[in-house]
């Protein structure tokens, strides 16, 4: 692994117009660097370099990117190769990141397979040669297909032994790991426990995947048995799907014709190979996968599938060419003469004729596609109708809208029915492609994050001081700050209080309403009034449907909100009372500060001092009669465990047990409530939240094993729209805390 800062390093350094230079003879025009395409056959310059920018591009067959990018196209290398092959240009030291324990077991047992897939080779290639079974049998037989010795070095076709165990004992000899040869496919264990040679008596096409090296072998049958061939199975070095044969050999000739033969087995790549057209490669008598054509993609986007000219062939053509469209490959289609494959043509006619052949029989797919349907049409409406369903669902898998459009016209001739028509059903074809892509993107995404952990884990947002943690079982952890003992168990074992991993979040929210409801809290944001704290946790639950589950909990909450008129009339009488109260007090104190000798001036600080202090006496007269409020009506309810729970709430000691020190005072509860409450809010609604997102992930997993993909894909949505509201939850609440000034009143008194 290349560590992090080396790799920006290598990425700051390389310059595209040097490492460009490297493959292309650049010309200066203005500011930019212009030059013939490196990734296709071009006479007049496309490729453009921009240094400022560190980037290059072909106008004409679109390939390009930094300088990492243009090397892994030019030398077909992965990222972390071309990383390498830029740092040794620059003379970067690399220093590959140290492997942990598990990444080094992993490296060195694929090194290992490597590394006996490779002898392995070596192994079959001298039985080929330098045995006379080899020569015998393997030999004999590649020659009677027209193999050319040139072609088995290029190849590095083999030869396996009929001999039961001769390969085994060799790799015993040498020391190999059997189980490593086992993975591998090489050996095999008999029912009674034996191990054996796999490939026995089978000439052997090795399969190099594009960097050279050896991954899987074939191993085609010589005696007429059953098993014409044998393959390695996948393993951690091969993935079938993933693998072209002769893909390493082609390589630097795709790229240098800015095309790809694909055809079907391992004689017919060599066939066309002995014909002069390396550009060839097979897959292996399976339908093409979306790995294989984004292998292909890596070199050229020009691909032509050669098939054997017989209805089987046709209709293999036929097969794979959405997804190759859906590449943005251009792919033409070469049909050889009945019964004819390949190999097999390719011995019938010197290699001029073969390439001549090909220049001139091959066609575009979709004119193909197009001409072979209406062929079986015969006048037969229902046929006409399908053939030309099909027609448009392949224009649809076109990208480039431009292309769409040629070809939309195009066969709309050939389908006999107007632009129109084809161009408009193609459109909606296309609409509903592009909706599944992204669908498909999203669930990729996610399904990633998923398997890799990364849902994010709930949390509290940091900007929160003290706060109790949203994780049910660890709510009331000391010094938390937040009062979150559920009440007694004697009420819940009554069977009326639920048992929802949220009642102590809930319980949190409810104990602060019964404590302080009445108690000013805040300024209403838009309407400027001042909330009390029950009406500031009204307006905060009902923004979002949130709502207490716990039975009781919630009667507590709406009997408290029920009061709030009756209590703002209460509140009113109490106030009225109050100020002839304040009036009397005021007179006693003006009197008084007349009775002293005084200046001008003290006399005015004194009176200033009076208002102040009858002020905050009026202050606490009301908040005292607001504190009072609730539990008047409550601790007296007819209901029994409203009554109870009332008084539990308000007998629980309102300190910060904490914060509690002999050198400082204690802290009220009461002070702090204008983080508290927020808080409980926070942690009860990403609760919520929480238990929502677990259950839809076990839904999740349940649906995705069913492999039903539209469920899941909908399960998906819910889990990033959850994720995405519990987000914006932490910011808004985080918001809340650290800035009073918006939302909060200043002249807040609770
Ligand atoms: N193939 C395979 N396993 C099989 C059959 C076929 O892997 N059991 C793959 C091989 O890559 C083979 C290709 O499919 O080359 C095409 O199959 P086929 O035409 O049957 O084999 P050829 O190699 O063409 O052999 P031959 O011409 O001798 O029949
Ligand atoms: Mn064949």
């Amino acid at each position: 692994m290349i560590d992090k800062a080396t790799a920006q390093k290598i990425k700051d350094t390389a310059d595209i117009v040097e490492v460009v230079s490297d493959y292309v003879h650049l010309t200066r025009r203005g500011s930019n660097y212009m030059g013939l395409c490196p990734f296709h056959n071009e006479r007049t310059p496309s490729f453009s370099v921009n240094k400022s920018r560190n980037y290059c591009y072909c106008f004409s067959c679109h390939k390009g990117g930094s300088p990492v990018n243009f090397i892994m196209e030019k030398e077909g290398i992965s990222y972390h190769d071309a990383l390498l092959h830029l740092a040794k240009k620059y003379g970067i030291k690399v220093e590959e990141r140290e492997l942990t324990d598990q990444e080094r077991e992993a490296q060195s047992r694929r090194e290992a397979m490597f590394i006996a897939n490779e002898w392995a080779m070596n192994h079959f290639e001298h039985n080929l040669t330098e045995t006379q079974d080899g020569k015998d049998i393997g030999l004999q037989y590649l020659y009677g297909r027209g193999v050319t010795q040139e072609a088995i070095k290029q190849y590095h076709l083999g030869y396996a032994l009929d001999q039961g165990s001769a390969f085994l004992d060799a790799a015993r000899k040498k020391g190999f790991n059997i189980d490593v040869l086992k993975t591998l496919g090489l050996v095999g264990t008999s029912q009674q426990g034996r191990d054996y040679d796999r490939f026995r008596g089978r000439v052997i096409f090795p399969i190099l995947n594009s960097s050279g090296k050896v991954v899987a072998f074939g191993g085609r049958d010589l005696k007429g048995g059953p098993a014409k061939y044998i393959n390695s199975p996948e393993s951690d070095l091969y993935k079938k799907s993933n693998e072209l044969y002769g893909m390493y050999q082609a390589r630097s000739a795709i790229v240098k014709e800015d095309k790809c033969y694909l055809v079907e087995g391992y004689l017919d790549v060599i066939g066309m190979w002995q014909s002069g057209m390396q550009n060839v490669v097979a897959s292996s008598g399976t339908a093409l996968t979306d790995g294989q054509i984004a292998l292909i993609h890596r070199f050229t986007k020009n691909v032509t599938l050669i098939y054997d000219g017989d209805a089987a062939g046709i209709k293999a053509s036929l097969r794979g060419i959405d997804m190759l469209l859906s590449h943005q490959l251009d792919v033409n289609v070469l049909l050889l003469p009945d019964g004819d494959d390949p190999d097999s043509f390719a011995r019938k006619h010197t290699p001029e004729e073969f390439r001549e052949y090909v220049k001139s029989h091959e066609t575009d797919i979709i004119r193909f596609k197009t001409k072979v349907l209406m062929n079986e049409v015969n006048d037969n409406p229902q046929k006409r109708v399908e053939a030309i369903r099909s027609v448009v669902s392949s224009l649809a898998c076109i990208p480039d809208k431009v292309k769409r459009d040629v070809y939309i016209q195009e066969c709309s001739l050939l389908l006999g029915v107007s632009e129109e028509s084809v161009a408009s059903a193609t459109a909606k074809a296309r609409a509903a492609i592009v909706e599944q892509l992204k669908k498909q993107r999203t669930w990729q995404t996610l399904n990633h994050q998923i398997e890799a952990g990364k849902i994010p884990p709930v949390t509290t947002p940091e900007s929160l001081p003290n706060v109790a943690s949203p994780n049910p079982t660890e709510t009331n952890a000391e010094g938390t700050g937040i009062v979150s003992n559920t009440p007694s168990q004697s009420i819940s074992t009554q069977g009326s209080i639920s048992n929802s991993p949220l009642k102590p979040m809930e319980w949190t929210v409810l104990q602060y309403c019964i404590r302080y409801g009445f108690l000013d809290f805040c300024q209403d944001d838009t309407t400027g009034n001042i909330l009390t704290v029950l009406e500031y946790v009204s307006d905060e639950l009902s923004s979002d449907n949130t709502e207490f589950t716990t039975n009781e909990y919630s009667k507590i909450f709406n009997l408290l909100s029920e009061m709030i008129p009756q209590f703002r009339k209460d509140l009113n009488a109490f106030k009225e009372n109050l100020q002839i109260e304040k009036e009397s007090k005021r007179q006693e104190g003006y009197a008084d500060i007349g009775t002293k000798q005084l200046s001008i001036n003290e006399i005015q600080r004194e009176e200033q001092k009076l208002e102040e202090s009858l002020n905050n006496w009026e202050d606490e007269m009301v908040a005292e009669f607001s504190r009072a409020y609730p539990s008047k009506e409550l601790a007296s309810h007819e209901n029994d465990i409203v009554r109870r729970l009332t008084t539990e709430a308000i007998t629980e000691p309102h300190q910060l047990s904490h914060i509690y020190s002999r050198e400082r005072p204690v802290e009220k509860e009461e002070d702090k409530l204008i983080t508290l409450l927020p808080t409980a809010i926070y942690v009860w609604k990403n609760g919520i939240l929480d238990l929502e997102l677990k259950r839809l992930m076990s839904e999740f997993r349940e649906i995705s094993r069913s492999g039903i993909h539209e469920q899941a894909l909908r399960v998906q949505m819910q889990i990033s729209e959850l994720m995405r509201e519990r987000s914006e939850l932490a910011k808004n609440i985080g918001d809340r805390i650290l800035c009073p000034g918006t939302g909060v009143s200043k002249n807040q008194r609770y």
